[in-house]
């Protein structure tokens, strides 16, 4: 660990948390929020947070998913989400009011890296009222429901397409299923309608994820994640969106239902599936049920993800595994990795290691593991000249030769097959 992450940790674990955590975790949550607000509108902090950013994370280029991540830990769904609206007009009118609807949206990624942004879903949801978010420190753990407040698809298009220069050149929007649509056809128009906003407002993130698995509303969470379902709702969104689409799944699916939903998403062209959303479970007044996320999820995590990528392995399917639950520290990167993890995402880590979690686990992991396939990019365009660039140059030669995809030569890399290597990206067709 280099001395500012080391002196970053040592206050947090210090001074910042034992101050947060003598709030309710609600009152806490709040003022993270209200921190990001203030601090997404001050431009002068965007040098000082990216110098962190700089200071703080190594450069670990990591492809997953049809999108080349700046390393291999994301910011999951549920932190960068959004304010809640009662209804469109309301959220609208805040956005043109000049309002910043999602708070975190330029600190977040600025600090951490990639962020995926929502859930949305397509009209506004004020989500639950009351106690909605709950830590337990002794296991590491948060347990919510605050319901998918958010402001709507179409207002949060309207309010990203408004800052168009100040977005991340990495992000992901997540677009969640309307909680107790029973209607099929329903269904897919609103996620058509939802996607549609955003390619309509000319708002490009890197991937789009389906949430078929969020456990804090009165659904049956499991419903949502039928072969049929998700077979219809990943093929219109693919066909809605010109990213790459990933999908979110619930810990404790059964076999059977783990093998249909990746038969169905390797069969629609489905690039990656996130394992795995909260766990519902009753909350600690034992009043109604709520997601867990943190240590008590990780073992429930990890299994999923062992089986999904089980199944990955034995039929082949191009469907990238993405972590997440419970991961805090690097051994958790490490066992996830063995488990056939391609990729990791943090939420309840915020909480228990801070907003610079996602550095403080890479470089635990980094001293756990063999040093990782390192090499420099020179040369190297946007995300889509990347995808038709081929390696022009390497002093190993093995990547390194002309004809060679990105993609073939980082997964090369990736699969240890050269031990370090200096690739030269150029676009056929600058
Ligand atoms: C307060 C809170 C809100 C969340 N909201 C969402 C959400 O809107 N959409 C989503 O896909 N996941 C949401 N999640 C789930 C996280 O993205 C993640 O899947 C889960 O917390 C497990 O990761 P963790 O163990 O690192 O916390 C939320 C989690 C928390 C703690």
């Amino acid at each position: 660990m280099n001395l500012f992450l080391a002196a970053y940790d040592a206050l947090y674990t210090g001074v910042l948390r034992p101050s947060l955590f003598r709030e309710s975790a609600g009152a806490a949550h709040e003022r993270v929020i209200a921190l990001l607000r203030a601090g997404d509108d001050r431009a002068w902090l965007t040098p000082v947070i990216r110098a962190v950013n700089r200071a703080s994370f190594p450069d670990q280029p990591t492809l997953v998913g049809g999108v080349v991540l700046p390393h291999p830990i994301m910011l999951a769904a549920g932190f960068v989400k959004g304010d809640g609206f009662a209804d469109e007009n309301a959220a609208l009118a805040a956005v043109d009011a000049g309002h910043n609807i999602i708070p975190g949206w330029h600190m977040m990624p600025s600090l951490v890296g990639a962020v995926e942004f929502g859930s949305f879903t397509r009209h506004p949801r004020m989500g639950n009222i009351g106690v909605v978010v709950w830590r337990d420190a002794a296991t590491q753990s948060t347990q919510n429901r605050i319901g998918l407040r958010n402001p709507g698809a179409r207002a949060a298009a309207a309010f990203l397409a408004a800052q168009p220069n100040a977005l991340p050149a990495v992000y992901g929007i997540n677009i969640a299923v309307t909680p107790n649509v029973d209607d099929p056809d329903r269904d897919a128009d609103e996620i058509t309608q939802a996607a549609g906003f955003f390619v309509a407002a000319a708002v490009r993130p890197s991937w789009v994820t389906l949430n078929l698995s969020c456990p804090n509303t009165d659904d049956d969470p499991r419903g949502n994640q039928s072969e049929a379902k998700a077979r219809r709702l990943c093929a219109v969104l693919i066909g809605a969106v010109d990213v790459p689409v990933w999908v979110k799944i619930s810990p404790g699916l059964s076999d059977a239902q783990l093998e249909s939903l990746m038969r169905a998403f390797a069969d629609c062209g489905v690039r990656a599936v996130i394992a795995t959303n909260t766990r519902g479970e009753p909350t600690p007044d034992g009043a109604s049920s709520a997601g867990v996320g943190g240590g008590r999820l990780y073992a429930d995590a990890l299994d999923t993800v062992r089986r999904v990528s089980a199944i990955k392995r034995a039929h082949g399917y191009a469907v990238d595994v993405i972590a997440c639950g419970g991961i805090l520290k690097g051994a958790h990167i490490r066992a996830y990795r063995e488990a056939g993890a391609d990729a990791f995402q943090i939420w309840s880590a915020l909480v228990y290691r801070g907003v610079l979690a996602a550095a403080l686990i890479l470089g635990e992991a980094q001293n756990l593991s063999d040093p990782p396939p390192s090499f420099s990019r020179v040369g190297m365009g946007k995300d889509g000249d990347i995808r038709r660039g081929i390696i022009v140059n390497s002093p190993l030669g093995l990547v390194g030769q002309a004809g060679h995809t990105f993609d073939q030569a980082f997964s090369l890399l990736l699969a240890g097959r050269t031990p370090t290597a200096r690739l030269v990206i150029r676009s056929c067709n600058p």
